[in-house]
């Protein structure tokens, strides 16, 4: 059975910087206040332009190019994101087009901040079962468009960002070790987005009632987290049959400092191995593991041969840990440039709209 191994990764965050300072001038609110309760300095905003697929496809990119796969060899698309472009198509058809990953099954994951960690299951179980040789793992999201950013308690999480993830197959034991993943759905209401789903389909009534705009009960979320952060990273690791010894770093979901500590305590762990870098980010949501991933490998933080495991947690609710042995790329021959086709991948993507076009002026004729 092939192990399915992480050899690329990638993120991409907005340039445009929000600071506590800044918000303070939209609601009442200060620096101090939000850095000693949630840890968060900054946080990115998309522009008007860019969107999940934009930074989901910079970060692809990037992993892409360190995996040295070119993007037609990929066999799997997974974009994990509760901020998708539309309902539907699915937002990882649209980084499959911009990618030009003509080869690749594609697909949205729908598992809020806990997201990451089921498509990066998911991808890694294709591959494991031998259905696949290689999947693109996506986190990527846009939330601010859901903030009201009159809303104070909500307001000062969130940001936008995307990372990326290469999983490849290997007969070299390593890679993902294990996964386990949780829900309660008896705690959907305690963080929604309620409107524009076929229960509240949006209207004026839905957009004058605020139902487009994140909700969250952050108490009860906030006790939710530190419940189960401790529990999953405990249960992975036994499905892996490892002790927490074993593993040099936890990489948690990038939610609330205090989350993080308090989950820190429950394991008896000291902070040094927690990857934390959520003081720049704020709650990137399904981003968050993969954006804190990609910052420690290049920091030298995380170094190939090390076990990790990631934990998070979210709206629906779920919650979930996996943990990994962190490979590195896979050394190949030859020197591929992943971003060189997002050229071919443009003209493509036109050449393809037009022949349908001319396709259904034909059929019509024959009817
Ligand atoms: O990916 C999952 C996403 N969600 C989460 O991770 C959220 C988890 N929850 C949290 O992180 C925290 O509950 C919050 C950061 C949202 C809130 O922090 P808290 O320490 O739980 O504050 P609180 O809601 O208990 O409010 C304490 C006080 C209240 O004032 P009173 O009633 O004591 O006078 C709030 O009105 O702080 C007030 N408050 C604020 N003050 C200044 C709430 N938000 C703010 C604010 N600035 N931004």
């Amino acid at each position: 059975m092939p192990y399915a191994h992480i050899t690329g990764w990638g993120m991409s965050v907005p340039e445009q910087v929000l600071t506590n300072d800044d918000i303070s001038k939209m609601v009442e609110t200060n620096d101090a206040w939000i850095r000693e309760r949630t840890g968060i300095q900054e946080r990115h905003i998309a522009r008007d332009n860019q969107f999940p697929s934009t930074l989901g496809v910079e970060a692809s990119i990037k992993a892409l190019k360190i995996a040295n796969l070119r993007p037609t060899d990929l066999d799997l698309i997974i974009c994990s994101t509760s901020s998708p472009e539309y309902i539907f198509p699915a937002t990882a058809c649209l980084i499959q087009d911009q990618l030009g990953a003509t080869k690749a099954g594609a697909f949205d994951l729908s598992a809020a901040c806990t997201g990451f960690i089921y498509a990066l299951n998911m991808g890694a179980q294709a591959i494991r079962s031998g259905s696949i040789k290689s999947a693109l793992v996506i986190g990527s999201e846009t939330l601010s468009r859901f903030v009201n950013w009159k809303d104070r308690s909500t307001c000062i999480l969130f940001g936008d960002g995307a990372g990326a993830f290469v999983l490849q197959a290997s007969e070299q034991p390593g890679g993902v070790l294990s996964a386990v993943m949780h829900s309660d759905g008896s705690g959907s209401d305690l963080l929604t987005i309620a409107g524009g789903g076929s229960r509240h389909p949006s209207s004026e009534s839905t957009v004058l009632d605020g139902k487009h705009y994140i909700q969250m009960d952050g108490n009860e979320v906030f006790r939710f987290a530190t419940r189960v952060m401790a529990s999953a990273t405990e249960e992975v690791l036994v499905c892996a049959g490892l002790t927490i010894d074993q593993v040099q770093w936890i990489v948690p979901h990038q939610a609330n400092i205090r989350i993080i500590k308090a989950a820190a305590r429950g394991l008896k762990l000291p902070m040094e191995r927690y990857i934390v870098n959520l003081e720049h980010y704020g709650n990137t949501s399904t981003a968050s593991i993969p954006i804190a991933m990609v910052e420690a490998v290049e920091k030298g933080q995380i170094k190939p041969g090390e076990k990790l495991v990631m934990v998070g947690f979210g709206a629906g609710l779920t919650w979930g840990a996996l943990a990994a042995e962190w490979t590195g790329p896979i050394p190949s021959k030859g020197h591929v440039r992943p971003e060189q086709y997002r050229f071919f991948a443009r003209v493509r993507s036109v050449v393809r709209r037009a022949l349908r076009f001319i396709e259904g002026l034909l059929y019509r004729r024959e009817l």
